[in-house]
């Protein structure tokens, strides 16, 4: 997806409640182009809607009717408590932010009973963002490892994030008793993206360049760099330390998680400060 797209929907999904960050959203765009780029085809999945404010962007990652996108949630529905949950919002937000129509498969259940059929099994593009405990992470990267093509990408919501400890647990499980189904690819803006082993060579070619991840992730963090993780080279989109020594990078990066634009701007003005009194 080209960047003026991706900017204009993070516009538009704005006051849409939900937990996908801008410069995630920009990381979306970016592995879409990539895809793109070599001819990577397929459905895109979800896993975890809520509202409709991933789905959105990632509708419009669809090349028109050719792909489909599925996406799966329980919707805080429950049948004995007759409790009707939060589908009205998420059929109100497609309905007035994409054009999906009939590429669109919504599937109102439980992640862990999904089948290869609902899923279909050549995704190029499966978004994990349900469950957050590590039973339901595993469960979830298995139906994953089902559903993704050769080339395909899975991404990770609140990849190591101290608040959901279940993710990883899920994920380093996976990776233990799954060995050679996906690898990390890169990890960054709440993300792990995982891919085929034999694919990964294919993406690092173009995520090793760090100018065009700046270029298409423009409120993205400080620094990109490689690390080894789990066995295999791994970007990282790497946002300092609040407890850094340098406090002008300490409040930038704190303002920069949550106010990204505002960041940005604060960013700007620091450097020119700077650069006139050097
Ligand atoms: C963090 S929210 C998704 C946020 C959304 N992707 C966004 O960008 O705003 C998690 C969603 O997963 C759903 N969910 C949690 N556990 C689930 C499960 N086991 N099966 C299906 N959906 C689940 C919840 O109903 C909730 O809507």
């Amino acid at each position: 997806m080209e960047f003026d797209s991706a900017c204009e929907i993070i516009r538009r999904t704005r006051k849409i409640e939900g937990w996908f960050w801008p410069a995630a959203a920009h990381l979306f765009a970016l592995l879409d182009e990539i895809q793109k780029s070599v001819g990577i085809e397929g459905n895109i999945f979800e896993i975890g809607a809520y509202h409709g404010k991933s789905a959105v962007l990632l509708c419009a990652m669809l090349r028109g009717n050719a792909e489909s996108l599925g996406v799966c949630d329980r919707f805080g529905c429950s049948s004995d408590r007759n409790v009707a949950g939060f589908r009205p919002q998420f059929d109100r937000t497609m309905r007035n932010h994409s054009s999906a129509g009939s590429c669109l498969r919504v599937l109102q259940k439980d992640s862990a009973d999904l089948t290869p059929e609902e899923t279909t099994t050549n995704c190029r593009f499966f978004h994990i963002d349900g469950g957050h405990g590590g039973r339901e992470v595993y469960d979830d990267l298995v139906v994953a490892s089902k559903a993704v093509g050769p080339n395909g990408l899975v991404v990770l919501d609140d990849f190591h994030n101290s608040a959901w400890p279940g993710v990883a647990e899920g994920f380093f499980r996976f990776m233990h008793e799954r060995p050679g189904e996906f690898v990390p690819l890169a990890v960054g803006f709440n993300k792990g993206v995982l891919t085929r082993p034999s694919a990964h060579g294919l993406y690092r070619r173009f995520l090793n360049d760090p100018a065009r991840c700046w270029a298409a992730i423009p409120r993205g963090p400080f620094s990109v760099k490689t690390i080894e993780f789990c066995g295999v080279d791994t970007v990282l989109f790497h946002t300092p330390s609040h407890r850094s020594p340098d406090l002008r990078r300490s409040i930038l990066s704190i303002v920069h998680q949550h106010r990204p634009r505002f960041a940005d701007a604060l960013g700007r003005v620091l450097r020119y400060h700077r650069s006139r009194t050097a």
